[in-house]
């Protein structure tokens, strides 16, 4: 069983799960809404994959690119896997809030991109200062929210199934960063209202479920690792949960463990992309 894992790993990992799930209406009303030589900020980058999806796409030509993230080694790795593009994209290892902070009221973006990022934050509390962020009239692209079902098959027992689902959503409904509640299991459904309520006009919506599983050749790219990564979070969530059983659930992660080695998991997490835009 691997001890040690590593989170860049796992967002490289992510990349071609991500790929299929992205909503391709929602993508291109977005590509189509890309102003020329658009400034684009994206908070929460991790190691720049989606600056990686822009260039190959053809949506980084003659486009500025602001990629931020709190931790350092994601956007060290984001430097190193994106040195072969042009100068104008921009990588700085910064809080959100601090650079929310030192940019208001002084520069906007056209586009502004939370992918994978909003469903850790307060949002309600988090939309205003995001959307002084972006040019009056401009757009924001907020992907990969996640919304509520976290599914595996084969069903190991349904009654266990349904309830560490349910433990794990309530982990992250209760999750606190310095001090506050934030995150939300079911912010894709609430996004709906809460963009609407900061003012924000939703010009395109619909799913992006993580849809993983193994073909005859096994799990494609390094997905067996986003795998054994995502089970490996629920256990560091729910280790010692007083409503499971250690053993119960240890044999659980196991049985989850091994249908990886053997190709058998599947696994499809609900998720909702937006497009949208802030008042001019
Ligand atoms: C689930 S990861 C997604 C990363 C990337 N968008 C992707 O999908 O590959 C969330 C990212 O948000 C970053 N993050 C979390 N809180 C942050 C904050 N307060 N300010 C800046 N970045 C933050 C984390 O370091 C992490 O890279």
């Amino acid at each position: 069983m691997k001890t040690d894992y590593s989170f860049v790993r796992y967002l490289s990992a992510k990349k071609t799960v991500d790929d299929r799930a992205l909503n391709q209406h929602v993508w291109r009303a977005m590509a189509e809404a890309l102003p020329e030589r658009a400034r684009i900020l994206e908070i929460g980058a991790g190691i720049g994959t989606m600056v990686e999806r822009f260039a190959k796409n053809g949506l980084l030509d003659g486009a500025v690119y602001t990629a931020v993230d709190n931790q350092p080694d994601n956007i060290i790795t984001a430097r190193q896997r994106l040195q072969h593009l042009n100068k104008n994209v921009h990588l700085e290892t910064i809080d959100l809030f601090d650079f929310i902070r030192r940019e208001q009221g002084k520069q906007t973006w056209d586009l502004l991109i939370a992918h994978a990022f909003l469903d850790l934050m307060d949002i309600p509390a988090t939309l205003p200062p995001l959307f002084s962020l972006i040019e009056p009239g401009g757009h924001f692209y907020f992907t990969i929210n996640f919304d509520g079902a976290t599914i595996f098959q084969p069903t190991i027992d349904p009654i266990l199934d349904d309830q560490i689902e349910q433990l794990y959503h309530r982990t992250m409904d209760e999750r606190i960063t310095d001090g506050k509640l934030s995150g939300d299991s079911r912010s894709g459904r609430h996004l709906f209202h809460q963009l609407r309520q900061a003012g924000g006009e939703i010009l395109a919506a619909g799913s992006s479920d993580w849809v993983v599983f193994a073909e005859t050749d096994g799990y494609p790219a390094d997905e067996a690792y986003f795998l054994q990564f995502i089970i490996h979070t629920m256990q560091q969530a729910l280790n010692g949960h007083p409503g499971l059983g250690t053993a119960q659930f240890a044999d659980w992660i196991r049985q989850r463990q091994q249908q990886i080695e053997r190709g058998d998991l599947v696994y499809i997490a609900h998720q909702i992309d937006f497009l949208g835009r802030v008042p001019k």
